[in-house]
């Protein structure tokens, strides 16, 4: 079953949940052009977080969902607000939901955590899970070290639900190559930061139009917690300290509000420029709506040109 038949949207399409970015005035743009639009919860509490489904609530009668991070210390308390407020998709990152799954089925949602390795599938797969989003290191924010090409097809080969590619995808070609290693849809996140609806600084979006291929770096790997985001004066202090061997509370000072301070001051110098290696595709602003049909279209264009390639 192909991911828009699953959620009842227009395209096989999920926004990935981005803490600090995906309002529920977001979500909702993204529901109305076509994908699951999700509210990313990391960087709320529970009370933002009910506020910001309400308002997505108001503003779409399309199927939306919210993204949570488990390692949020409100998670528990967030994990009762999506049930009382009838939100019908959770996904989950950044640790193992089991103790939250059976509540949420209950109440009849759907679930799909987020997945860097296959180990997490073999836990969670026995609880009753939807699916998966199986995500390559080539994605931006928290990443793992398996590549989107090595990772969907051995998520894939282990389990029969669903499996949604993420990392990597910003065009049809590489939707369509999702599709090829096996997965029922995609999660997109870095090709969304420059749409018109996108709510993060304009400074943000410029340092993505002018970003190449390589000028994405991961910083957090020596003390266990990688993020990709855009080379900038940050990222150099932080991977030099890195290499000289500092501890997680120093490595700290360089990320505390890092995120806050790129999406919402625009500081492009020491703010954390979360993005994926596809920044270096993204050439224009655009509205949610064009991004999307595009993807799409093109997807299906470049299907049938790779078929008649093949022989098939
Ligand atoms: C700015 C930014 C913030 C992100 N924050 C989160 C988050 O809070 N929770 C989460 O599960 N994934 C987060 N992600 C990952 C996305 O949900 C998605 O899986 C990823 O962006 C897909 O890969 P792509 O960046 O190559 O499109 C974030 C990604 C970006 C670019």
């Amino acid at each position: 079953m192909k991911l828009n038949e699953l959620l009842g949207t227009e395209f096989p399409l999920i926004q990935g949940g981005m803490a600090n970015i995906a309002t529920g005035e977001f979500a909702a743009a993204v529901s109305n052009a076509g994908a699951l639009g999700l509210i990313g919860a990391g960087g709320m509490n529970a009370d933002t977080l009910r506020e910001n489904i309400r308002r997505c609530k108001a503003l779409t009668d399309k199927p939306f969902g919210v993204n949570i991070m488990l390692m949020n210390p409100a998670a528990p308390e967030m994990a009762k607000v999506v049930v009382e407020e009838g939100v019908k998709v959770v996904t989950t990152g950044a640790g193992v939901p089991s103790q939250y799954v059976p509540v949420w089925k209950e109440a009849g949602i759907k679930v799909f955590p987020v997945v860097a390795a296959t180990a997490l599938v073999r836990r969670l797969a026995p609880l009753g899970v939807d699916g998966f989003i199986a995500e390559g290191t080539e994605s931006g924010g928290h990443v793992g070290e398996l590549t989107t090409m090595a990772l969907v097809p051995q998520v894939k080969a282990m389990t029969d639900l669903p499996v949604i590619a993420a990392g990597g995808v910003a065009s049809g070609r590489q939707l369509a190559a999702a599709f090829a290693l096996g997965a029922c849809g995609a999660q997109i996140g870095t090709c969304l930061l420059v749409s018109q609806e996108c709510p993060i600084h304009e400074n943000y979006k410029q340092a993505l139009l002018k970003a190449k291929d390589s000028d994405t770096t991961v910083t957090g790997r020596s003390v266990g917690a990688p993020v990709r985001i855009l080379k900038n004066q940050m990222a150099r202090e932080y991977l030099a300290k890195e290499r000289e061997g500092a501890d997680k509370m120093e490595l700290e000072k360089y990320t505390l509000g890092s995120l806050r301070r790129a999406v919402f001051d625009g500081d492009t110098k020491t703010g954390s420029l979360m993005a994926g290696q596809v920044a270096g595709m993204l050439h224009e602003i655009r509205p949610l709506r064009i991004i999307l049909e595009e993807l799409w279209h093109d997807c299906q264009t470049e299907a049938k040109n790779l078929a008649a390639e093949v022989g098939a």
